[in-house]
């Protein structure tokens, strides 16, 4: 994974979003909270269609977290039925848009019954090329790091590798995002200030945007105004600024 080497960026190349808030917004207007998932989902759709218009590469959501099993059971029933309806009916969309689609995250959470569906959606797209949509389901920034840690150590353990030549590059190679640019843009919407556990490694040069617009009332305009705090960034990546000019 490389850093985007431009300075001000125009477009981001890799878009990755937070996907928060549908709990109060469902709560504000007296609604279970799994009414804000379902709203949430013509929200996800609107950042697909808008990030592939714009000539976004990648667009990773973040839709379900390894902490969020700990919720009720109910609601963690509806997100995997809103997530299983959602695999069947956006595929034959995703293949018209030109769209590939990856899961990233412990698929062995899941049913062998969803794991197939997943496994199928991913085979669908495969040939697709317009933008890459990762979607991070049972996902967690420290399992990706500590699950290629672990494929890592067992290279050293197969003799393939040397302890000393344990790199960075080496690492990213054994994450789930391996292939992937690294994010230009992070959008959290729902008001929290934080990472929650998502892409830990990758968001090393990310240019972070937060929202206090709730999840299911995001609107191309907001994202729009993410793409326009973007495009206004000079990204250094540890360089001066002098340096990044002398450059243009
Ligand atoms: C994000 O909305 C969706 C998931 C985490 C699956 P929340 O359900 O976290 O909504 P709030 O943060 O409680 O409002
Ligand atoms: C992060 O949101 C996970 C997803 C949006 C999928 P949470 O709502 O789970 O995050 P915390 O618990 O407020 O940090
Ligand atoms: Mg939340």
């Amino acid at each position: 994974m490389t850093p985007f080497p431009v300075n001000t960026a125009g477009t981001p190349r890799h878009v990755a979003i937070i996907m928060d808030g549908n709990g109060r917004w469902a709560r504000s207007r007296m609604l279970p909270r799994t009414e804000g998932h379902r709203q949430g989902v013509n929200s996800a759709r609107m950042a697909v269609r808008y990030c592939a218009e714009q000539g976004v590469r990648v667009l990773t959501l973040f839709a379900f977290s390894s902490e969020n099993w700990r919720r009720p059971r109910q609601e963690v029933g509806t997100l995997m039925d809103l997530f299983i309806g959602s695999i069947g009916r956006e595929v034959p969309e995703l293949v018209e848009k030109g769209i590939r689609l990856r899961f990233i995250g412990d698929r062995a959470a899941f049913s062998s019954k969803l794991q197939k569906r997943m496994a199928d959606a991913e085979e669908r797209t495969r040939e697709n090329q317009r933008m890459d949509l990762v979607v991070a389901v049972s996902y967690g920034g420290r399992w990706d790091i500590a699950h290629a840690a672990a494929a890592v150590a067992e290279r050293v353990r197969c003799g393939e590798l040397d302890p000393e030549h344990i790199t960075p590059e080496v690492m990213e190679a054994h994450l789930s995002t391996a292939g992937l640019p690294e994010p230009d843009l992070f959008v959290r919407t729902g008001g929290e200030q934080r990472i929650s556990n998502f892409l830990l490694w990758q968001l090393a040069y990310t240019e972070l945007f937060f929202t206090d617009v709730l999840w299911p009332d995001f609107k191309e305009e907001e994202l729009g105004r993410a793409f326009e705090y973007y495009a206004g960034r000079q990204r250094r990546f540890g360089h001066i600024q002098e340096q990044i000019a002398g450059r243009e």
